[in-house]
This record gives C-alpha cells, structure tokens and sequence, in this order.
C-alpha cells in the first residue's frame, strides 16, 4: 500500500515564483492517493491563480478567514501533516514569531502536529541573519525543512534559494510521516552492477537496474537510519540525503565494502556482483578477429568476505534465481554465514530486472537458530524494502 495513501495533507502556497511547482506537488501527492486542503496566501494569488489550485487538488481553495469562519481551526485538526511550499521569508518570520494575519499564519499557530516547510527566496535574502534566525528557532522546535537548493534564481542571479523539486518535498513528506524506528542505525546498502573489463572498451557484467538497493536505502533513510550507498553503473538518482559511493568493477566494490563495513550496523548486499573477471585485463582494445577465447577467473565473494569477519554487522544477502529454487538461497545463508537472504525468481513476471515491483521470499534464523521463510507477494519495490527492514529490525531486536 501507497504510505501516503488515506493521509491528510494540508498545504500553505505562499507569494513566491515557485509557486506554479505547487501545481506538480499536489498532482503527485493525489497520484499518491493523499487527501490534499490547500491554503493560498493572497501573494501567491500573484504567482498561480486559485482556479488552477482548484483543479490540481480536486477540492476548493482557502485563502479569507472570514468566508469560512472557523477553518483556521478545521483545517489543522483534520491534518496528518501541514507542508508550506514555497515558503517565503515572510511567512517564515511570522511563523517563528507567532505572528497570526491571515488564514495561514493563523492555521499554522492552531497547528500541534508535524510542520514541513520547503523554503524559496532569493540567496541574498536566505543568508539575512534575521532569516537565518528565524529558520533556526523553528528547526529548534522540530519543524522539518527540505532545501532550498543551489542554482539559478528567478532574479537572474545564481545563488541558493531555489525550492526543492517535487520528488525531494513528497520524500520529506513520507519521512515526516513515517516512524523513525531505524535512528542510530547505520545502514551499508550495496546496488547496481559491476563491469569486469576484459580490455577498455569492453566488459563482462550482470542485468541489474540498481532499483531494489535503491529503494532499499531511500526508505532506510526515510525511517531515520544514517545511509551509505555503494553502487556500480545504474542510471537512476541516489536518494536524497544518503552518502553515495560510486564504483565500477567488484574489485573497486569490495574495497568500498571493507572500508565501511566496520561504521555499520546492518549491511545489505543487492548487488549483482559479476562472478567472474578476465584473467588479465588488456591494456589495448583487442582487435576484431574471427573470435578468441577469454580465460575467466572468479570475482572476490564479497558477501562471503563479510560474514567471515570477526565483528560484523546485521549481514542481509540477496539470491536472484531463475525458477522457485528457495532452497539454493537458504544454503547461500549458510554458506556465507550470513543473517537473512532475500530470494527471488527473476524469471518470473513482476519480479527481478528493470521491473518496479518484485515477488521475493525472505529467509532467516529464529532465535534458536532454525531457518525461517516468509513468502510475500508481489509488491513494489520500496514496499519490499519495508518488508526487509521491518524484518532486520525485528531480528536485531530479538539478537
Ligand atoms: N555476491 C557477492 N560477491 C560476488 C557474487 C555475489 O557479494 N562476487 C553476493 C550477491 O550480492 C548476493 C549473494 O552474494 O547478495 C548471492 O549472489 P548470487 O549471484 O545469487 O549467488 P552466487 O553466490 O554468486 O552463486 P551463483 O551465481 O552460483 O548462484
């Protein structure tokens, strides 16, 4: 299920040129099936017109606390979550100073729950000491703030200020709504292929998109957990927020490994590590022939490296198959002495490659050690992140 499905989400527009990205913000957030209010401060009626607001959300604008008396009480007790974006400087200094004006200075002060601002100004006017100010005491209250960003501005001038774009604010959004049950974790995910290069030019590697390890650290992240992402080649963008190692062949992945293995306390290896490399790499493109014979040697088992260690983390390996061959996963987890093995049959529909979703079983040991399954069904694949983490987690308690 969506996580923000059946949530109530209730937005501030205020008098920025950002505005208009508003629109997007709220389409996403219905295509999430969130249930979106708005409020428009009257200087956003500058930037974007209340009609289209009105459209995006499927629902009437507020904006005159006095044409629907009462709503600066009603909106903000119906609300999971109040989000502000953009907020201006301005509606940023009346909110750390209790100042109540309008609609949505006056909702924000009749607000108790989880405040979500995506700030948007020119740099000059960011890094105003009064602003600074401002911005500081409402993060010292526990209010979240996403960018803003580098970049250039609507003034012409380049310089931070620019909101953040849709996809990062709905991450905060699903992060301030969602239990931070993985604080003071620190989560080692490994993604992606690798290349062995037989010369230059040329590589052997896996199928692999990254997305599953992606989504394993984007929601590892969200549920408060310290991330570190080490991935090979994908085209896809790491999740905000998380430390991203790029590497290229499993030597370079391994080396990343060890050298941040000893930080964490739970590592995932989703890689599709390619088992073999050329048995001495050519320093000069091979010219086309009619064909010659290429001598592989096997690849490090990194994953095996690391359940041989000493002192080593919560260790979760994956086992893509081709056909229900659970029980070649379950001697994977023994045989790389590892705690948990997620299997899955790529060859299935909806399951493996380049796909959204993914139908996997996890497998781990009970308390006395007896080797546990629990099939799930097909799912998305930050749904399967979830199922993992939530089963790590109940694991580590129970360690
Ligand atoms: N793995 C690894 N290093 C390798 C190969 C695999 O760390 N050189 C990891 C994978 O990231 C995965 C687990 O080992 O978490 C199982 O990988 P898989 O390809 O399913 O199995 P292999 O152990 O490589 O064995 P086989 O290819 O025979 O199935």
């Amino acid at each position: 299920m969506g996580l923000l499905k059946g949530s109530s989400i209730l937005l501030g527009i205020t008098g920025s040129v950002a505005a208009y990205k508003s629109i997007e913000l709220i389409k996403r957030l219905r295509e999430e099936e969130a249930c979106v209010k708005v409020i428009m401060t009257e200087a956003s009626k500058n930037f974007i017109t209340p009609l289209s607001v009105e459209l995006a959300s499927g629902d009437s604008v507020y904006s005159d606390m006095f044409r629907s008396p009462l709503s600066h009480v009603s909106l903000p007790a119906n609300a999971d979550l109040f989000v502000i974006a953009p907020a201006t400087a301005n509606i940023i200094g009346k909110y750390a100073n209790g100042i109540a004006d309008d609609l949505l200075s006056t909702a924000l002060m009749a607000f108790n729950g989880k405040v979500l601002i995506a700030p948007a100004m020119n740099w000059r006017m960011y890094e105003n000491p009064a602003f600074q100010k401002n911005l500081h005491y409402l993060e010292s209250i526990g209010v979240k703030t996403i960018g803003p960003e580098k970049g250039s501005l609507a003034c012409g001038e380049e310089g931070i200020g620019r909101m953040a774009d849709a996809d990062k604010i709905i991450d905060s959004i699903k992060a301030s709504l969602t239990a931070q049950d993985l604080a003071g974790e620190s989560v080692l995910v490994t993604a992606g292929p690798t290349r062995e290069y037989i010369d230059p030019i040329r590589y052997i590697s896996n199928r692999s998109s990254g997305k599953m390890g992606y989504a394993i650290a984007r929601v590892a992240k969200r549920r408060g957990a310290d991330v570190t992402l080490i991935s090979g080649p994908v085209s896809i963008k790491p999740p905000d927020g998380v430390d991203i190692i790029n590497v290229d062949t499993s030597d370079e992945m391994y080396k990343a490994v060890m050298n941040n293995i000893n930080m964490s306390s739970i590592f995932i290896m989703s890689a599709a590590v390619a088992d073999f490399r050329a048995a001495g790499m050519k320093a000069e493109k091979i010219e086309k022939k009619e064909g010659f014979s290429l001598n592989l040697t096997k690849t490090t088992d990194i994953l095996e490296e690391t359940g041989r260690l000493e002192k080593r983390p919560f260790i979760v390996g994956f086992s893509a198959e081709t056909g229900y061959r659970v029980d070649r996963a379950k001697g994977k987890l023994v045989a790389k002495n590892i705690d948990m093995i997620v299997f899955n049959d790529v060859a299935k529909e909806g399951s493996g490659f380049d796909t959204d979703t993914n139908e996997v079983t996890i497998i781990s040991r009970d308390k006395s050690g007896k080797i546990q399954e629990l099939p799930l069904q097909v799912m998305s694949k930050e749904d399967v992140a979830s199922a993992i983490l939530d089963r790590v987690a109940e694991a580590k308690k129970g360690c």
